[in-house]
Formats: structure tokens, sequence, C-alpha cells
């Protein structure tokens, strides 16, 4: 850190200009997200069953198709652009789709699979399919609002200027990668990724043809460190776990979808020229956030707040199941705004604010912009004074 903050202070001298203005925030109008249950605001609730109590309890007092006790990280995305909280696309009842939709559902993946909501809640809306529903979504809402007599017709419709204001946010592949390691194992599922970022590209360049043109590109979270894993680990070999207590192996099938991932990006910008695309490195985030569990003020990196598993038994959160013969109530601990695992998979309210605070402030994206920044006028800015503020930043607390 030390010899960074020197390097940055000699650049500054050398430019007269220690901590250059950060660029102007953009004026984004709208959110449009793909993804998984890690963002899933409603869509797969509403498509299937939805969740029951306890999730909700922490922030929305009930249970509003999140697979966590309280906000999701693009719910604190919301917040941070002063924009509502996002309605499912798929979601029938009292959705408001003025400030965007949201088109991720719990246990979507990037390829299309051979299983089912049924089988391995694998959702059936991959990403090609919410990029289809995206393009129709864009399609009818411009027709009903150019038809629109008054503006009370124009009632929870977007405008159809902002789609290309609008911010693109995507945070998938985890489903992915517990897919192949299912069904190929975990060192042969190395073989897939090329395969399943060439699709992740495909989507990203159709969303570019229908004009969007501001993408926030979260990588994939650290799979070999969920809690629900860990609870089956027993008497592991030596090297089996990394040095914080993760499942080694399946962190670097996600460490190389990850770099694969950002190559594709890079590549991206110069295949997309009018749009800027930034990289997010969740899974930093979220690593960092497990293994200083303890110092950020959270219980132990794995525990989890809501479910019972062992290495025999697993009832998910809000569920009823037997253990040793007598009937059980998957419930919820005293105080999730301690833990970082809600559910075993999912993280708790308190961990996504931790998250989105680093993430949304650009500590871990490419361009090293904030979200805010994050539209196709600031694609020149200055990266190494950019990083330079940010850096400057880290260095006082943040709440
Ligand atoms: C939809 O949301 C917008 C923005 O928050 C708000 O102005 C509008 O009144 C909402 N529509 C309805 C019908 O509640
Ligand atoms: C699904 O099954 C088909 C037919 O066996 C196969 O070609 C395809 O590769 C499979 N897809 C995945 C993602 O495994
Ligand atoms: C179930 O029984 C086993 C064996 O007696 C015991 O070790 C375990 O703690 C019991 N589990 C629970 C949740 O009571």
């Amino acid at each position: 850190m030390e010899a960074i903050i020197s390097l940055l202070l000699v650049v500054g001298v050398a430019t007269g200009q220690p901590f250059p203005p950060p660029s102007p925030a953009c004026d984004i109008p709208a959110i449009y997200n793909f993804g998984d249950s890690n963002s899933d605001t409603g869509g797969i609730a509403a498509a299937f069953y939805p969740p029951g109590p306890p999730s909700g309890e922490t922030f929305f007092k009930r249970p509003v198709g999140r697979a966590s006790d309280g906000r999701l990280i693009i719910d604190f995305i919301a917040e941070k652009l002063g924009l509502p909280y996002l309605s499912a696309y798929l979601d029938s009842i009292k959705a408001n789709y003025t400030h965007g939709a949201n088109f991720a559902t719990g246990g979507a993946t990037i390829r299309r699979v051979n299983e089912s909501w049924f089988e391995h809640d694998v959702s059936p809306f991959s990403l090609d399919i919410q990029v289809e529903q995206f393009n129709q979504f864009k399609d009818r809402t411009t027709y009903l609002y150019n038809q629109a007599k008054d503006d009370s017709q124009r009632q929870n419709l977007p405008r159809p200027n902002d789609f290309m204001k609008a911010i693109y946010t995507i945070d998938i592949g985890q489903n992915d990668l517990a897919y192949v390691f299912r069904t190929m194992g975990v060192e042969a599922s190395r073989a897939a990724i090329p395969d399943i970022i060439e699709q992740f590209a495909n989507s990203i360049r159709q969303l570019y043809g229908k004009g969007a043109r501001a993408f926030w590109i979260h990588n994939t979270g650290p799979i070999g460190c969920l809690p629900v894993t860990h609870t089956k680990v027993v008497n592991p070999a030596a090297g089996y776990l990394d040095e914080i207590g993760c499942v080694a192996g399946q962190n670097r099938i996600a460490n190389e979808f990850n770099e694969k991932l950002r190559a594709k990006v890079v590549q991206l910008r110069s295949d997309l020229p009018k749009a800027i695309l930034a990289y997010v490195d969740m899974y930093s985030a979220k690593y960092q956030l497990i293994s200083k569990a303890k110092d950020l003020g959270f219980k132990e990196g794995f525990t989890i707040c809501c479910g019972y598993h062992d290495q025999d038994n697993d009832i998910y959160c809000g569920n009823k199941g037997k253990i040793n013969g007598s009937e059980v109530f998957a419930g919820s601990c005293k105080d999730p705004t301690k833990v970082i695992s809600w559910d075993g998979v999912h993280y708790s309210d308190a961990a996504n604010r931790w998250i989105a605070n680093q993430i949304t402030y650009g500590l871990f994206s490419d361009p090293p912009l904030s979200i805010i920044e994050i539209c196709p006028e600031n694609k020149g800015a200055n990266k190494l004074s950019l990083a330079s503020i940010r850096l400057n930043s880290y260095l006082t607390p943040l709440t």
C-alpha cells in the first residue's frame, strides 16, 4: 500500500495536481439488471414459489422475493443512483418500470443447461432469454409510451430516450460453475469456460445492438467459500482448503472464469466503441469480507444465519425438515446484522451493504470509476489520477 501511495504522490507532483476532481456524475435515469439470485428482486418468486419467512425480515419486514434478510447489492446500487428499487420484469403486481427493470432470476445461468427448476433450482430464464425479455420490454414499452395520449397513460413506463442513458448491470456466472462442477467435476469444468464466456459476450453485443451504452459487469464470487459447501467438508486432504478455509479447487476455477471474463471485457471495449464497460471485481470484494469478517464486526466468515446444514442434513432457510427424527423449522439467528451469510449461499443485508459500499465507490472496478460516473462521456477519464482519488478515499473510513 505504501509503495503505491508514494508512486501516486510522485505522479501528483509531476502533474502538479495530486487529486484532480472526479469525473462529472452522469445522468443515469434507469437501471436494467440481468443475473441470478444475487440480484433477483422478485423474478423467480413471481414465476414459481415465493420464498416465505424469515426472508426479508431485517429490512423489508416481510418476504419480498429476495434471497436475503434484506437488500441485495442491486438495491444498494439503486440507492446510490437515487433511483427506486427495481421491479422484476416477471412481476405483474404493482410493478413500476419508470426507472428500469430487473430481468435477473434466481438459479439463472449464462448458458442454457440441461436441468430444470424442479431438479436443481436452475432457472429457465438464462441470460439469452433475459436479453430476449429485455428486447420485448423495450419494444412494447416504447410503443405504448408513444401511443399514450397523456402522462397518466405513461404511468409506470420508462421514457424511450432513457434506454441509451441507462446503466446495464450484470451479475451472473456462479450457477454455470455450479452446473459444470455437478456434471463434469471441478477439474474438468475448466474446459467449459470459453464457451460460457463467449455466450456472455453475445448477450452484451445484443444489448449494445439495442442501444445499451453503459455496462457494469460483476465478475463471479468465490464459490468455494459458500458456507453450505463448507459444512460438508470433513477431514480435508492437504491443500483442499485455502488459508481461510474455502474450497481451493472451486475458487481456482472461479478465478479462471474471471480472468477470461476480464479479457473478454477488454476485447468488447474495442468491438463496441460507443460503450463504456466497467469490470467489477466482486470476487475480491467478497473474499476480503469473508477473510476479514471479525475485523469488520461480523462473526466468523462461514457462519450461517438461517438454515440447518451439516454433513448429513440440508434444511434450507424457511423450510421444515427432520433432524434425528424430530421436526425442525430452519429459522433465522438472533442478529442477522452480525453474519455475512444469510442462508449458506446468499449474503445478508449487512454483508451486501458492505460490499456495495466498496464496489459502487470504484474501489474494485476497472476503470476505477464510481458507479455514478459510468457513462460514455467519461470513457477517456484519466485512470491513474482517478485511482489516486479512490485510494485517498479508501484511507478514510467508509460508512
Ligand atoms: C412509479 O415510480 C415513479 C418514480 O418513483 C413515480 O413517480 C410514479 O408515481 C410511480 N407510479 C405509480 C403508479 O405509483
Ligand atoms: C445439453 O445436452 C445436449 C444434448 O446431449 C448437449 O449437446 C449440450 O452440450 C448439453 N448442454 C450443456 C450445457 O451441458
Ligand atoms: C443428532 O444426533 C447425533 C447423534 O446422537 C448428535 O451427535 C447430533 O448432535 C444430533 N443433532 C442435533 C441437531 O441434535
